[in-house]
């Protein structure tokens, strides 16, 4: 029986509140998308499995660089789910009084256990849930008790719980075994990156020769990077008149290139290395062309749909 806890009420404190209204459908690898469509079947098909003697997976763990679209593919599945999610800010958590980080993650876990039932949602897990330290001193005696309540309640939790980390491996093994679902979510491939620069340049579109060129020109970038590249172009064209900004073809997309930087550790994806001299550059139609006006525009990715409870088409 879940326990009643009204909302916003405690939670909040620990964590923010992602609405499904608020979600977006990331842009996903097939491998990816095929994993999220057996879970959610998985999930839907609780009666079913009992007569099975199986319940469904609850919790699930996303790795992978920054940028890539873990949270967002967390609210998305929540949003799927029809429930709200809980993404706990760690800074929220991590004190230092000794006990203290232990006792707000178990409050977490207490306050979680909400009537409808909530998506738990671990971000930066790796500030919760490194590697246990050879305690010697007060902060790592702290840590490891951290790690004791994680390992004490998040099997016993009855919701979902989802943890995002960069690397698997600096995650405590004997909590990494307790996720039943290990996903990777890696830097986007070209078709990917078509998708995600097709998304973020509407109503701007390109002609498929452009668009393959100028994915190939930002292999290695995370969606986040691709994303931040196209608003910045598209921020150029709107306020670029009033502001008497050179709105050519080069100026315009040397200065989104440095508005924009790659992570640090993700290395530079060509067009950033090339600048102007990228040979994707004169492929591009300028002015910019309104999707709508192109004849031969690829199929874009999913729309950004909005969070509501849709039951995943089976590809
Ligand atoms: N796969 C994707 N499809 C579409 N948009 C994406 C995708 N991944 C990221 N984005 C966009 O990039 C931004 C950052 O994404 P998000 O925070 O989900 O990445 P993350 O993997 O959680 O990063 P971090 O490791 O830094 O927490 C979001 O605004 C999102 O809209
Ligand atoms: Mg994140």
């Amino acid at each position: 029986m879940a326990r009643m806890v009204s909302r916003p009420g405690g939670l909040s404190a620990y964590a923010d509140l992602l609405e499904p209204s608020e979600a977006i459908e990331p842009v996903l690898s097939r491998s990816v998308s095929g994993a999220l469509t057996e879970w959610l079947t998985e999930i839907w098909s609780g009666e079913e499995l009992k007569t099975a003697g199986l319940t469904p997976r609850r919790r699930a763990l996303f790795h992978g660089p920054p940028g890539v679209g873990k949270t967002t593919l967390a609210h998305h599945l929540a949003a799927r789910l029809g429930m709200t999610l809980a993404a706990v800010r760690p800074e929220r958590i991590v004190d230092c009084w000794v006990g203290a980080s232990a006792k707000n993650l178990g409050a977490v876990f207490d306050l979680a256990r909400t009537d409808p039932p909530l998506v738990l949602f671990f971000d930066e897990f790796e500030s919760l849930a490194t590697l246990r330290l050879d305690a010697r001193q007060g902060a790592d005696l702290q840590h490891n008790e951290m790690i004791g309540t994680m390992l004490a309640r998040i099997e016993l939790h009855p919701g979902i719980v989802i943890a995002a980390c960069n690397h698997a491996s600096q995650i405590d093994k004997a909590i990494w075994r307790r996720f039943e679902l290990q996903i990777e979510i890696a830097h986007p491939d070209a078709r990917g990156r078509r998708q995600i620069v097709s998304r973020y340049l509407a109503p701007w579109g390109l002609p498929k020769r452009s668009l393959a060129a100028l994915a190939a020109a930002l292999e290695g970038a995370s969606p986040s990077l691709i994303r931040g590249l196209c608003e910045s172009v598209k921020r150029s064209i709107v306020i670029g008149p009033k502001l008497g900004w050179q709105l050519d073809r080069k100026a315009t997309i040397l200065r989104a290139i440095a508005a924009v930087e790659p992570a640090p550790g993700d290395g530079r994806p060509r067009l950033w290395s090339l600048g102007a001299d990228d040979p994707a550059l004169p492929t591009i139609p300028w002015p910019l062309p309104l999707a709508a006006d192109i004849e031969d525009a690829e199929e874009s990715g999913p729309e950004p749909r909005t969070g509501v409870v849709t039951p995943l088409r089976r590809r």
